[in-house]
């Protein structure tokens, strides 16, 4: 096995350094075949498994992985030209809205103001209001209801049992918070299904993506779930105020398809791992100020630089580049395909000191690359940032707040048996 990823780096590294039609043919191959691995064995596994034979950087999913701190930081901070990349996927573009946020480069490399103008759209209408909206009694019973579920399966709770439940909250949480949308039952289970399902023909992202996706004739019930969705938002109290402008000239139906594929892939995706971490992986024994935001948050933080719940940034690279893999520099051309890998440069030892140590008072925690920015460097810093924090702090102080409530509970119970009913 070991001999196996070894040859697979060397040969991918060989590959990207001689492109050409054929180099790139022969690459779908390894790019198909490590996808497949890295899905079954869970990204954490496959990338920790190579970090561990070939260092921070190698080759893998037909791509150069940067997982050296400061390289990924580099490319994070720089202007980004993009490819029709998803994470470990590779996509099929036509699939997709034209004005999908991930595929568009930055004006000052290749691209236009497409990006800038869909992500201002994006911001006027659900982003930017939304923050205010998870401080409401709605939000708020969302999370306290999965607190009390994932009390009730157990210390930490097991993810088998509750990932209905994990889902179904942040599929609720999202459209409240984003669209002003409460959703029906029926509309839960659907929209569970087109965000969260991991069949080609009921996702809405592996309906998507090579080389799981189906042909275009066998997509019948995917565009069922879309249609469900976008009615549902479409009519929502966000976008029904919406109104094509000079800055946002989307007509109100390509904003609420774009709408769809961000809340779905950015959205529901990163969150849904940021909450299954939060409720496993945190140190039951760490002491957290409930009263303190900024105590609350930094557990947040370390939770997300510890667990990443988003992994690979793909980026071209823009001039001809030296990287070290497995102790040799390696050259690469301009136009190379990058994937700054945010879950490996989040573990650099040589960046972040002992890096597998859940640590929220670590030094340099605000530089963790979490959500694809760093420092004063923000140009594509995921825009549901601030929500994605604030729902994973006040999940938190739900938890913890139980916890408290039922380790005070337990001693008096048994201290005073008669009481009970
Ligand atoms: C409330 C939930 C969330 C929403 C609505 C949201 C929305 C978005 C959107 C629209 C983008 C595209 C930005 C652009 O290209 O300009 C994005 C990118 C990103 N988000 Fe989020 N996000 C959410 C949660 C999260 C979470 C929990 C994480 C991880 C901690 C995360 C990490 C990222 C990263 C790393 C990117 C960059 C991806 C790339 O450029 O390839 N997001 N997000």
């Amino acid at each position: 096995m070991n001999f196996l990823i070894r040859l697979s780096n060397s040969l991918q590294i060989w590959l990207l350094q001689h492109p050409s039609s054929l180099s790139d043919f022969i690459m779908r191959f390894f790019y198909v075949s490590d996808v497949l691995s890295y899905s079954l064995v869970t990204p954490q596994k496959f990338l920790l498994k190579r970090q561990q034979l070939l260092g921070q950087n190698f080759a893998a999913l037909g791509r150069i992985i940067i997982g050296e701190y400061n390289l990924a930081a580099k490319i994070i901070a720089e202007p980004q030209q993009r490819a029709p990349y998803i994470g470990r996927f590779r996509c099929i573009p036509d699939r997709f809205s034209r004005h999908f946020l991930l595929f568009l480069s930055d004006q000052e490399v290749q691209g236009d103001d497409a990006h800038q103008k869909a992500r201002q759209a994006v911001w006027n209408v659900a982003l930017g209001p939304a923050l205010k909206n998870t401080a409401s009694p709605e939000a708020q019973d969302l999370l306290h209801e999965l607190a009390t579920i994932a009390h009730t399966n157990g210390n930490p709770p097991n993810l088998d049992d509750i990932g209905d439940d994990i889902q179904r909250t942040v599929v609720q949480y999202i459209m409240f918070v984003l669209l002003g949308v409460t959703l029906s039952p029926d509309q839960i289970s659907d929209l569970k299904t087109l965000f969260f399902s991991e069949k080609p023909r009921k996702s809405l992202l592996v309906s998507k993506v090579k080389p799981l996706a189906p042909p275009a004739n066998r997509l019948d019930e995917v565009k069922r779930l879309e249609d469900i969705a976008l009615a549902i938002i479409e009519g929502s109290p966000a976008v029904c105020r919406y109104e094509p402008g000079a800055e946002d000239d989307m007509s109100r139906r390509e904003l609420s398809v774009l709408l769809m594929q961000a809340i779905a892939i950015a959205g529901c995706l990163g969150s849904e791992s940021l909450v299954r971490s939060l409720l496993t992986k945190v140190p039951p024994d760490l002491e957290i100020d409930l009263d303190n935001p900024y105590e609350v948050l930094k557990v947040v933080l370390e939770t997300a630089r510890r667990h990443a719940p988003v992994n690979n940034i793909n980026t071209v690279s823009q001039t001809a580049m030296t990287v070290t893999i497995n102790g040799r520099k390696r050259n690469f051309p301009k136009g190379t395909l990058l994937s700054a890998n945010i879950g490996l440069a989040n573990l650099d030892g040589s960046f972040f000191k002992e890096p597998l140590n859940f640590d929220p008072h670590r030094e340099n925690l605000l530089a963790a690359l979490n959500f694809n920015s760093v420092g004063e460097a923000k140009r594509r810093e995921c825009p549901g940032r601030g929500i994605a924090e604030k729902m994973g702090s006040d999940l938190l102080i739900a938890l913890r707040s139980k916890a408290a409530a039922r380790n005070h509970e337990t001693p008096c119970m048994n201290a005073n048996p008669s009481e009970s009913p």
